[in-house]
């Protein structure tokens, strides 16, 4: 029998422990992060690590962050069972300091197959990291906003919620950035 999409993350999130990917993160992590929603969404957002709730309750964006894009969701009308969400990064780091080059390259592949077994029309990459990762060469200072076409996938970079949340200018840019999704989902 063939195994529904979400079984088929279950095993790829058995897979990167299996692998020990990581292990200097998974030895200071309280648990593997991997990924939260529904398998069968049309919108995959895409973080840059697990902070420190999220590292506690297993889930992405679960902290202030999380509040907020729980917020911009609501705006657009879609709520987190909706959507799926999950980070590059898929361990703490150790006091949040920002991803490795090399952490985000062990990660990459799992995440690859993560956003070919929900198959979205529509990946948000949160904040440079992940821009950085899916959409090589763009600065998202440069981009944010703006739909992007590569390798027949439809990406959407936005500034990170975590970055926004206390800059006036950056919180609305992202507001009116995250306000285009519907439109943008339309017209794919
Ligand atoms: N910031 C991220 O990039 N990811 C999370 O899960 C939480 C905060």
């Amino acid at each position: 029998m063939t195994k529904t999409k979400q079984q088929q993350l279950d095993d790829i999130q058995e897979q990167i422990i299996k692998d020990k990917t990581c292990p200097e993160l998974a030895a200071q992590a309280t648990q593997l992060v991997f990924g939260a929603g529904s398998a069968d969404a049309d919108i995959v957002l895409i973080g840059e690590a697990p902070g420190k709730n999220e590292d506690l309750k297993g889930e992405p964006f679960v902290g202030a962050a999380g509040k907020f894009l729980n917020e911009m969701l609501a705006m657009i009308g879609l709520k987190r069972e909706d959507i799926y969400i999950t980070n590059i990064v898929k361990y703490r780091p150790p006091n949040n300091r920002d991803p490795l080059p090399d952490e985000k390259s062990a990660f990459l592949p799992f995440l690859q197959k993560q956003i070919a077994i929900i198959k979205p029309k529509l990946i948000v990459t949160l904040g440079r990291h992940s821009t950085d990762v899916l959409l090589p060469g763009l600065k998202i200072s440069q981009v944010h906003g703006e739909p992007k076409r590569a390798h027949g996938q439809v990406f959407l970079p936005l500034f990170h919620p975590a970055a926004a949340l206390y800059n006036g200018d950056l919180r609305q840019t992202l507001i009116d950035d995250f306000a285009k999704i519907p439109l943008i989902l339309e017209k794919i």
